[in-house]
């Protein structure tokens, strides 16, 4: 399988990708492979000729140094498992800070219409405009036709829609839906840093997003809200961050529910100092 560092080097592939025609499907990750990415690539995989996989902790998304140095990088491996989803179709982009930031490892700033202030974007601060910055130099790079992204982070995936939509970038943004272990635990590099009491605990989590799910039809969100909350006050292992019910389109949480809206539940919880996040449609 073609490992790619430098820009040149996957700009010139690209470009003979291009040439002769094939279609392009591009999944931008940080590493530290599982099924879920996997899944990703597999789907990249059966709408395009080739998939284009980048692997790139990405600096300027963290707002915590510990969280940056902690994260795992285990290339070699995530090589060896893209390798068994296909040798001939995947490249891999892997490159340095250097090269994508040359020296100036700072975000620009973006304006996604309001989505970068609600959930995620309260807690963690200028985390949208990293992503922002590297999705936006990613896709210039790679031209991908189609670029796929996990519903595990949905709001992310809206602002990478948004994203697009306003820099009238040529790639289709497609969602994929979320693997769970069988244990309901939303799969994430994140998980394999969790200590086993902790990682038994974590798939309550999802627990109470199908039980929020369930309640969604004849409860208001603020009652539910309120179940989730005391839910979490009785766990002694998991911290409750948000529990939050949204319109999927604005991500503002929901007021009075209409019948024309859809929307999704939206959770970061706590589990030592690990923070997990996980979401699920109610309608
Ligand atoms: P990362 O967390 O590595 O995730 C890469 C992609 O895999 C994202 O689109 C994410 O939503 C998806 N993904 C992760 N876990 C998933 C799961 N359990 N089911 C389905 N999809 C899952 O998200 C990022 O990296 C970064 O922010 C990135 C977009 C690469 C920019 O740096």
């Amino acid at each position: 399988m073609k490992v790619y560092t430098t820009k040149t080097d996957i700009n010139e592939a690209i470009k003979a990708l291009k040439t002769q025609h094939k279609s392009i499907g591009f999944v931008a990750t940080m590493g530290a492979l599982h099924q879920g990415h996997l899944a990703l690539v597999k789907t990249a995989l059966s709408q395009n000729n080739i998939a284009v996989v980048s692997i790139f902790v990405n600096p300027t998304q963290f707002n915590n140094q510990e969280d940056l140095d902690a994260y795992p990088r285990t290339l070699e491996r995530d090589i060896n498992l893209l390798q068994s989803v296909s040798n001939k179709s995947i490249l891999v982009f892997a490159p340095t800070v250097e090269t994508i930031y040359h020296g100036n490892t700072t975000s620009e700033h973006f304006d996604f219409d309001g989505l970068e202030f609600e959930m995620e974007g309260k807690f963690r601060e200028g985390h949208f405009d990293g992503v922002g910055t590297i999705v936006k130099r990613l896709l210039d790079i790679v031209k991908p036709d189609k670029a796929y992204f996990g519903e595990k982070d949905f709001q992310q995936l809206q602002i990478i829609k948004k994203l697009a939509k306003k820099h009238t970038i040529q790639t289709e943004i497609i969602g994929c839906p979320i693997h769970r272990e069988t244990s309901g635990l939303a799969l994430s590099s994140r998980n394999e840093r969790l200590k086993k009491d902790y990682k038994n605990e974590a798939p309550f989590i999802y627990k109470i997003l199908k039980a929020a799910k369930a309640k969604f039809g004849t409860k208001s969100a603020t009652k539910i809200t309120e179940w989730v909350t005391k839910q979490f006050a009785k766990n002694k292992l998991l911290e409750l961050e948000y529990f939050i019910i949204a319109d999927v389109q604005t991500l503002k949480p929901v007021k009075r529910k209409s019948n024309k809206k859809t929307y999704r539940a939206f959770i970061a919880v706590y589990a030592d100092d690990i923070r997990l996040i996980d979401n699920i449609a109610l309608n």
